[in-house]
């Protein structure tokens, strides 16, 4: 325990995506679609796949390798490592628990947290209060998925949609200056049945029935999805802006959840935003759930569109259902 601190800045982003890139045209060969339909309708034309044998933990410690370096930290520095990720490595334990195994984060307070695509803004905004209190002063926050082990490849309305990937962040005690201003999260559990994946869990554990009636992948009712990811997005990012005391027009960058482009323009212009302020990376990642934002700030960051004293928004919506907001001075 150390001092409370004023406010939580990120101190570091590193991100990890799989080598082997599966394209729209890979997808004409075995399914009924086309490489115009998938770009029309969702923006996506290409995303990363794991290789046999890679694991959740296994991208999630490639992610926080580069973002320790970027924040000048080394593994025994961190105390505290938070994993957003809907598709752990095992039930239990935690991917937190695997991945500061491979980090040798030995004194790392380690736990998941599942909130869908909204995994990686919970997780951050949960560690950053560990951080403000004084509970933990170096946090990683990771947000990796393998989404592609749990699609059903012969459906052409999900399996097109999704890649795997993993992106980390640190966070670290800061003055009034920089950092989170202001988040936002909410969830409605009552819609949980319009994306999620039934069997596996207590409610169904695994069977040859549950394997035979394909109930252990994505089920996903894409239109009322769609419908209320554009609702509850463009309210987050709105709230969170003028609960601060800003317009739309203040923001720098938004960091939306590469879900659908359509999504994100319609987010966009709700909060009043041109779209060259609006980070997109989904043409070449598909839908990566809770890796999806950390892995369009590190690019975003690399590429050097992130600089200190920039007022940087994100926003997402996830299975649950989830959404939430949030606003930082990079
Ligand atoms: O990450 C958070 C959770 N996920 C999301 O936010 C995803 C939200 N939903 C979406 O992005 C969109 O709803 C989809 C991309 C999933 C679907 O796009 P849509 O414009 O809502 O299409 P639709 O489901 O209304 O389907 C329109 C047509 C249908 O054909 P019919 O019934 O009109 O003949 C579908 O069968 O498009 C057909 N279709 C396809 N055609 C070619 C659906 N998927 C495909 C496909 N290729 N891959």
């Amino acid at each position: 325990m150390t001092e409370p601190a004023t406010n939580v800045y990120i101190a570091g982003v590193g991100a990890y995506t799989p080598e082997r890139v599966v394209t729209n045209e890979d997808f004409e060969k075995t399914l009924d679609t086309s490489d115009e339909w998938i770009t029309q309708r969702t923006g996506i034309k290409e995303r990363h796949y794991v290789a046999d044998g890679q694991v959740t933990s296994d991208m999630a410690f490639e992610a926080s390798k580069k973002a320790l370096k970027a924040a000048s930290l080394e593994p025994a520095d961190i105390d505290l490592i938070v994993v957003a990720t809907a598709t752990p490595d095992m039930v239990f334990p935690s991917t937190a628990c695997l991945t500061q195994a491979k980090l040798g984060a030995a004194d790392a307070v380690c736990f998941d947290i599942v909130a869908g695509c909204t995994g990686f803004l919970y997780a951050l905004v949960t560690a950053s209060q560990f951080v403000k209190q004084g509970t933990a002063r170096n946090a990683l926050v990771i947000g990796a998925e393998i989404l592609t082990r749990f699609t059903d490849m012969t459906d052409r309305t999900s399996c097109v949609l999704f890649g795997d990937g993993a992106g980390a962040v640190v966070l670290k005690p800061c003055g009034p200056e920089r950092g989170i201003i202001r988040s936002l999260l909410g969830a409605d559990g009552t819609l949980a049945r319009l994306l999620d994946m039934p069997a596996g869990g207590s409610k169904m554990p695994p069977s040859h029935e549950t394997v035979d009636q394909r109930l252990h992948v994505i089920t996903m009712q894409g239109r009322k999805v769609y419908v209320n990811a554009v609702k509850a997005m463009g309210d987050s990012i709105v709230k969170v802006i003028e609960d601060a005391g800003f317009q739309g027009s203040d923001l720098d960058i938004l960091f939306p959840h590469q879900a659908n482009i359509r999504i994100i323009q319609s987010v966009a212009e709700r909060a009043g935003l041109p779209m060259e302020k609006v980070f997109v990376n989904i043409q070449k990642y598909g839908n990566t759930s809770a890796a999806s934002i950390p892995i369009a700030l590190a690019e975003a960051v690399e590429a050097g569109r992130v600089d200190e004293g920039m007022l940087v928004g994100m926003v997402a919506f996830g299975a649950g259902f989830t959404w939430g907001a949030a606003l930082i001075r990079w």
